[in-house]
């Protein structure tokens, strides 16, 4: 560590005293002295480190592995001569606009005296420590003219190489301020080229990956639909550094917005060949006025950053996930039976209570009844009525949620019921008791998203009526063990009869919802609950903080998910994805029940119309499901053969004790006599240990062509691999690996 007071300081995180002391000596006593501070931000295997320079502005010098001598990172700067940066600031930590800024800002602000102008120039810093693992540091930036102070946050989790970053920003002014841009974050990255993998999409076509080379000038991801805002583009990306990252090998960062709506990022090539990359929410139709003395707290943008390629990426990833993030992430998840595809609207109790028998018959935990239970004076009978109606309909369900309850139990089974409590439909009371609730243009013809309308939870009134369509059922029947949250439309005709200025909107219908979902989780905390968005349109990492687990698209189409679930997995891990098994595609029950356990296992069919041989098939799938979900949620994940670069995918989950795997292969190519040719690498094993290969969810009297009797050394397993026999005549393949005693 080198430490002067008028040339350079170098602070790691080592010691939480030290690090006080010397930030309380750099912040107060000899700040104006200094030259240089170099503050490296350290996760167990990287590092982002920022520097103050002469000048008093932040920027940031590094972004890679972590050196083993941090006063190293000083001599970094002066080995890139790629040009002369005029402004000065092109690295900024957090770039201001309107002073010497000559790129795309982090933040833009008209100040109370109309001026447009902002400088940051660093004040203080500070690292709390929360536990070993985890810890924050803050940085205090200040404009020397105006009375108006952003700090910036990092918290990192060594361990798992993950960042979270956000800022907060503060009017100190005497009027008020208006905020143009509030970024979260604001990363620079030296490279000789970067690659950016993102995500598009629609109804039924979601995670559809793109990657290319990023060239000069601005790559911009964004969303302005407000809510289920992920409909055409989720926040999450990866950006490698010098060449497209693969699997196993190369430098590659992954990252994503925790904000369940308008989002943008920003990915722009300089004029020096760095990447700077901006990420927050969508400035879009959102300036936002800044009161005095007023904070505006950003939302956290997430990263992590990997040498080894995609895959150490997202496992670290999903070990952040499961500890620190999803609810209950360690935990356990319910498999079901839902109604839905096996009913859609038309149903009454007594086809629920046979349903229900169904789900016991299955040997799933739990049956989850769907939309169309509600409304009365306009009932949903499909999807243009009902919504905001949140009453049993008396001719469907005469004896109420109570009776399915009882039913239930009796079946020794849970229940779980879905709502979609943030939406409206014209023909409903709701609408006609309460206009002003939803959102609109007043005066403009009224334009509907699946025939409903988005209620505006910027209003506090609607945040408790939308708290207590969950309460009132749950105070009601308190054994109800699982909500299904919906969202199937987007906003339309942004406008808020409860809100002064309507700019603030898609920002306070967010933090809308977010008090909602804090509310209910303050009441009931562990109760599991899926956030659904008429397919994958909303799932991000400060919704999940509620949630245990996510649809991830209303497309089952066992061959379409195997794609889908694939690149969701780079970003969430396995006990979150919710796969249903439904007759969606045309690929055999086996086929479609293999590809929906490679997360969590839920059915959507009509079992009772299942044939003696499907069923017992089922049957026995859940039984293996329940021996191998261990594996599955709390284990690894390695992708083994990448669905679009082979005719078949194959993946695999091993356990922390590298004694129990289990390896998932579909084939989704249909030439003549294609298959898995060539054994298959596994990794993540013990070398050293034997293991036994046994394949489950065989169909009723078939057998495996694998030989059950060999025994596979790791060693051999991740050299030479295993070929799972994929073919046409054997579609689908499971492998359980043992490891022996
Ligand atoms: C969209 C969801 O994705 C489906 O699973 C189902 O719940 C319908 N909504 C019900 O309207």
């Amino acid at each position: 560590m080198t430490l002067s007071f008028t040339f350079n300081i170098c602070l790691t995180r080592k010691s939480g005293i030290l690090i006080a002391l010397l930030s309380f000596f750099v912040s107060g006593v000899f700040a104006q002295n200094q030259k240089k501070i170099t503050i490296p931000v350290e996760t167990l295997h990287n590092a982002l480190v920022l520097q103050k320079d002469d000048g008093g502005r932040l920027g940031i010098i590094y972004f890679g592995t972590k050196l083993n001598s941090p006063s190293e990172y000083d001599f970094i700067p002066s080995m890139y001569k790629r040009g002369d940066d005029y402004s000065g600031i092109l690295n900024a930590a957090y770039t201001p606009s309107g002073s010497r800024n000559l790129v795309e800002p982090a933040i833009e602000v008209i100040h109370s005296d109309g001026n447009t102008s902002l400088d940051l120039q660093y004040v203080s810093h500070n690292w709390q420590q929360t536990d070993e693992n985890v810890s924050t540091l803050s940085i205090l930036l200040r404009d020397p003219k105006y009375a108006f102070e952003v700090t910036l946050f990092y918290k990192v989790y060594f361990k798992e190489d993950v960042i979270e970053q956000w800022s907060v920003i503060k009017n100190l002014e005497k009027g008020v301020v208006t905020l143009h841009k509030y970024a979260s974050a604001n990363l620079y990255l030296s490279a000789e080229n970067y690659y950016l993998k993102h995500y598009h999409g629609d109804w039924a076509k979601e995670m559809r990956p793109e990657e290319s080379r990023l060239t000069a000038g601005i790559k911009v991801l964004d969303s302005k639909l407000g809510t289920r805002a992920n409909l055409y583009q989720p926040p999450t990306f990866m950006v490698s550094l010098d060449k497209a990252a693969t699997e196993d090998e190369g430098k590659v960062l992954l990252g994503s917005l925790e904000w369940s709506g308008n989002f943008k990022i920003d990915l722009e090539v300089d004029p020096l060949n760095n990447l700077r990359i901006i990420a927050g929410i969508n400035p879009f139709a959102s300036e936002y006025a800044l009161q005095p003395a007023q904070e505006f707290t950003s939302p956290a943008f997430l990263f992590t950053f990997s040498d080894k390629g995609k895959g150490n990426a997202s496992r670290n990833l999903h070990r952040w996930a499961r500890k620190y993030r999803i609810l209950d992430g360690n935990g356990s998840r319910l498999t079901l039976l839902n109604n839905w595809e096996a009913t859609y609207f038309d149903f009454n109790e007594n086809k629920l209570a046979e349903l229900i028998r169904d789900t016991k018959k299955l040997g799933v935990d739990m049956f989850l009844l769907d939309d169309g239970w509600f409304g009365n004076k306009y009932p949903r009978n499909d999807d243009h009525a009902g919504l905001g109606d949140w009453k049993e309909n008396v001719k469907k369900l005469p004896s109420g949620i109570g009776y399915l309850v009882k039913e239930a139990q009796k079946n020794e089974v849970k229940f779980g019921i879905w709502v979609e409590p943030e939406m409206v439909n014209p023909p409903s009371e709701l609408y006609e008791k309460h206009p002003d609730w939803v959102i609109r243009q007043p005066g403009r013809p009224e334009h509907l998203y699946r025939n409903q309308h988005v209620l505006d939870l910027s209003n506090p009134q609607v945040q408790d009526f939308v708290f207590g369509v969950l309460d009132n059922i749950l105070v009601k029947n308190p054994d109800v063990a699982f909500f299904k949250w919906d969202c199937n439309a987007v906003i339309y005709n942004a406008y808020s009869a409860y809100l002064q200025k309507q700019s603030h909107l898609y920002v306070e219908y967010v933090r809308g919802l977010y008090k909602v979902l804090e509310k209910l989780r303050a009441k009931y905390p562990k109760l599991p609950m899926m956030l659904c968005s008429g397919g994958g349109g909303r799932v991000d990492y400060a919704a999940l903080k509620y949630f245990t687990e996510f649809w991830l698209s209303d497309n089952t189409d066992p061959l379409e998910r195997v794609f889908i679930q694939w690149e969701y997995s780079y970003f969430y891990p396995a006990i979150a994805h919710c796969n249903h098994v439904t007759d969606w595609g045309k690929q055999p029950v086996k086929y479609r029940t293999d590809v929906a356990m490679m997360g969590k296992l839920g059915f959507d069919i009509v079992v009772s119309k299942l044939d003696e041989k499907d069923l017992k098939f089922c049957q026995q799938a859940v039984l293996n499901y329940k021996s191998l979900n261990d594996v599955i949620w709390h284990g690894d994940l390695y992708r083994l053969a990448d669905p679009r670069e082979n005719e078949f995918a194959s993946l695999m989950f091993v356990n922390e004790g590298q004694d129990k795997v289990v390896m998932f292969n579909y084939l989704v190519g249909n030439r003549y006599a294609e298959g898995s040719k060539s054994p298959v690498k596994l990794k993540g094993l013990n070398p050293e240990k034997k293991y036994k290969v046994r394949e489950v969810n065989l169909y009723p009297d078939t057998k495996s062509t694998l030989d059950e009797n060999a025994v596979y050394s790791g060693n051999y397993l991740m050299t030479v691999g295993i070929n799972p026999d994929v073919r046409s005549s054997r579609t689908s393949v499971v492998l359980e690996l043992t490891a022996l005693p």
